[in-house]
C-alpha cells in the first residue's frame, strides 16, 4: 500500500462533502484521488473542490482506473451495493454510508465479495465517535454497566416536511429511498442499540405513514425486540415530532442498576463548533451508576467543545480508524457485520408490519 492511503468517493452530493473535509485534514495519511457522480457536472466540481486528480461519471470506470484503496460509498441506498461489490471485486476496501444496503441478499453479496478478495467493508456510523458515546462504551467495557444490558431503548424523534422530500428526487418512494424513517434516520440509533446491547435475535413491528401523505414510506415504526444476551429493547421512530426532541439516541439499563443515555440533538448554526457534517451533538442526559452517585456524563458544553477539536467533523473519526485499518490490515472498528445486522432490524420490521408476525434474527 503506499504511503498515503488513497481514496475515490462515488456519489458527490451532500453527505460526500462530510468524507472529502475529513480526508483533506489528514494529509500526511491519506489523499482524495478521484470521484464519481452520474451528474457530471457535480463530480467534476467536487473534484475541483476537494483536489480530485479524476472525475467519473461511472462508479466501474473509476474503479478500473485504479491507484484507489478506499472507496466511499455516498449514493443513494439503492446504490450501495453494486459499487461495493466492484471494489471488493479490484481488491479495494469499502466504506459505505448508512444504512449498509436496503436488502439482505445485497448485504451478503458485498460481505461474501470482501471475504472472497481479503477487503474489508465498513458502514459510517460516526456517531459513535460521539464523546458521549464513547464514556457508554468504556463504562461498559470496565464492567460498571454489569455483565449484560437488560434493556435497551432506541429513538429517533425528528421532524420532516414536504420541502425535505422534494430536495431530492430519491428520497419518499420506497423503491429510490428503500423505506422512510427506519431506513433513511433510524440506523445510526440502531446501530448504538446494537453496539451497547449486543446481537437481537427476534423482533416485532408496526409501521405506518401516518402524517406524511405526500410521500409513499413509512413515517412512524415502533419495535420490541429480545437480544441474545435475554436482554429486551425496544425501538420507536418518528419524522412527525415538531419540534424534533432528542434526534438520536438510546437509554440503556444494565445488570448492574445502571442507567445510561445517549441523547443526540440538533445543533443551531450559531453554536456549531464542528465545521463540516451532520450538526448534532451528543450528550449523556441520564448517567446513574450505583456507587458513582457524583460523577456526570458528557454535558452540552463538553460534546461542543469537543467537536471543536482538530478534525472538521465526526466521520473523519471514524475515517481516521478506516486508514489505520487499511495500513494494519485489520477489521475496521464498524464492520460489514455490524451494518448487516441493522439491515437485518430494518427489514424485519418491514416484514413484521406487513405479516403481523414475529421475526427470527441471525448472522449468516
Ligand atoms: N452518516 C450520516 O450522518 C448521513 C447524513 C446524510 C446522508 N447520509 C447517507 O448518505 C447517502 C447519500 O445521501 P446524500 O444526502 O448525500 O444524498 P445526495 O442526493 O445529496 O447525494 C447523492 C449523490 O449520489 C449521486 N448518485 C446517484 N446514483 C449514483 C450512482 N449509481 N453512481 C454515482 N453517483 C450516483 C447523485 O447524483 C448525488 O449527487 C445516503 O445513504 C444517506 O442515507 C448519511
Amino acid at each position: 500500500m503506499a504511503s498515503k492511503v488513497r481514496f475515490g468517493i462515488v456519489g458527490t452530493g451532500g453527505i460526500a462533502r462530510a468524507h472529502a473535509a475529513g480526508l483533506a485534514v489528514m494529509d500526511g495519511d491519506a489523499e482524495l484521488i478521484s470521484c464519481c457522480d452520474v451528474q457530471a457536472g457535480r463530480a467534476d466540481e467536487f473534484a475541483r473542490q476537494f483536489g480530485a486528480k479524476r472525475h467519473f461519471t461511472d462508479a466501474k470506470q473509476m474503479l478500473d482506473a485504479g491507484g484507489i484503496d478506499v472507496v466511499c460509498v455516498c449514493t443513494p441506498h439503492p446504490h450501495h451495493a453494486h459499487p461495493l461489490v466492484l471494489a471488493a471485486e479490484r481488491g479495494i476496501h469499502g466504506v459505505c454510508e448508512k444504512p449498509f444496503t436496503n436488502t439482505l441478499a445485497e448485504a451478503d453479496q458485498v460481505l461474501e465479495a470482501a471475504a472472497k478478495a481479503g477487503t474489508f467493508v465498513s458502514v459510517m456510523s460516526q456517531r459513535r465517535w460521539f464523546p458521549a458515546a464513547q464514556r457508554i462504551k468504556k463504562a461498559q467495557d470496565d464492567g460498571k454497566l454489569g455483565e449484560r444490558i437488560v434493556m435497551g431503548e432506541s429513538y429517533c424523534e425528528m421532524w420532516r416536511d414536504e420541502a425535505y422530500y422534494k430536495r431530492d428526487a430519491w428520497r419518499g418512494r420506497w423503491d429510490t429511498e428503500g423505506g422512510g424513517v427506519m431506513t433513511n434516520q433510524s440506523p445510526h440509533n440502531i446501530d448504538f442499540l446494537l453496539w451497547y446491547a449486543g446481537p437481537a435475535v427476534e423482533l416485532k413491528a408496526y409501521w405506518a405513514n401516518v402524517n406524511h401523505p405526500y410521500v409513499e414510506i413509512e413515517d412512524n415504526a415502533v419495535c420490541v425486540l429480545k437480544f441474545k444476551s435475554g436482554g429486551l429493547g425496544i425501538i420507536k421512530g418518528t419524522v412527525s415530532m415538531n419540534p424534533a426532541r432528542r434526534i438520536h439516541g438510546v437509554t440503556i439499563v444494565g445488570d448492574s442498576g445502571a442507567t445510561v443515555s445517549l441523547d443526540c440533538w440538533e445543533i443551531p448554526p450559531e453554536q456549531r463548533r464542528t465545521r463540516t457534517g451532520p450538526s448534532d451533538i451528543g450528550t449523556n442526559d441520564i448517567w446513574t451508576i450505583p456507587g458513582e452517585e457524583n460523577i456526570v456524563g458528557v454535558s452540552r458544553e463538553h460534546a461542543l467543545d469537543y467537536g471543536a477539536g482538530d478534525l472538521p467533523n465526526f466521520h473523519a473519526h471514524q475515517l481516521r480508524d478506516i486508514i489505520d485499518a487499511a495500513r494494519e490490515k485489520r477489521e475496521p472498528a464498524v464492520t460489514g457485520l455490524d451494518g448487516r445486522r441493522v439491515v437485518a432490524i430494518i427489514q424485519g420490521i418491514y416484514e413484521s408490519g406487513r405479516t403481523g408476525k414475529a421475526v427470527t434474527l441471525s448472522d449468516p
